[in-house]
């Protein structure tokens, strides 16, 4: 459900509606990044062990001088941990390298390996599940869900687990709607966050695109994120340049609903 700054998740935990994402931000760049995104008002980071800048991340989150609840913070497992032990102790490497006591979502990364696409990791999954609703049960974790599964992947954890994933993280971009998936999660209540909003810059260039973010007085990137949020799901912007990363929030316009069909109607650029 959506709220005026928030998506309210089906456990009643609140998620800012825009988060900031931090995927191919070097450790090195990733503080000042982070810092920049809270200062300009963003509430809700996003990282992941594997992007390699957790420390870097829950340092400036540490530091920023904001009160730790007032700051929602996910991470993720990496997609080649799996198992319930595995899942564990991977979580206190997270939190060990974020410097904080607990998360506010987090995500499987992937179903399987990335140097295994399409791997059937059923069973490991279930077990890594396993391990998330305890430590959410233990309070360690306030939310929990999934990144880049599919619908069967999903399914293997309704039918075999108690708690319904709260996310499914996914790539989402004008022109990759994943209908779908997207009908899926919303009859089970699972919020799609949408990663590379803007199909990782590639939409900036689209002709179309200039032409209809003029119509609004916005920038390309603006109507891309916007568009997220009118398709009901939650955009994770990125960038590494202050001006760019206050303007990626700047999204008080709306989308008439002729062209968001339009928009839903694109072809994928990256295709
Ligand atoms: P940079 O970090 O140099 O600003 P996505 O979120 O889809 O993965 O896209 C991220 C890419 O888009 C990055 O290369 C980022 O570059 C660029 N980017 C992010 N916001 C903007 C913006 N408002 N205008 C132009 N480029 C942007």
């Amino acid at each position: 459900m959506m709220k005026e700054n928030v998506f309210v998740m089906h456990n009643d935990v609140e998620i800012p509606l825009i988060g900031f994402g931090t995927w191919q931000i070097p450790n090195e760049e990733a503080y000042d990044a982070v810092m920049m995104a809270l200062k300009n008002g963003y509430t809700h980071i996003d990282t992941a062990l594997a992007y390699h800048n957790e420390e870097n991340v829950g340092k400036a989150i540490r530091e920023c001088k904001q009160p730790r609840e007032n700051i929602f913070v996910t991470s993720k497992l990496p997609a080649q941990i799996k198992g319930y032990e595995e899942t564990l102790s991977a979580f206190e490497e997270t939190l060990t390298n974020l410097g904080l006591d607990y998360l506010d979502l987090y995500l499987i990364h992937a179903p399987w390996p990335w140097n295994e696409i399409g791997k059937d990791c059923t069973q490991e999954n279930i077990q890594s599940w396993k391990a998330m609703e305890k430590l959410y049960n233990e309070g360690k974790i306030r939310s929990i869900g999934v990144s880049n599964f599919s619908i069967s992947d999903i399914q293997a954890l309704l039918d075999n687990c108690e708690i319904v994933p709260m996310v499914n993280q996914i790539p989402f971009y004008i022109g990759r709607d994943q209908e779908e998936l997207l009908e899926f999660c919303k009859k089970h209540n699972i919020l799609v966050e949408a990663y590379s909003p803007l199909a990782t810059g590639e939409l900036l260039d689209d002709p179309e695109l200039q032409e209809m973010a003029k119509k609004y007085d916005v920038t390309v990137a603006q109507l891309a994120i916007r568009y997220c949020l009118e398709r009901g799901t939650l955009p994770l912007p990125k960038s590494t340049h202050e001006k760019r990363i206050i303007e990626n929030k700047q999204l008080d316009f709306k989308i008439s609903s002729e062209d968001v069909k339009t928009l839903s109607h694109m072809r994928d650029i990256r295709k």
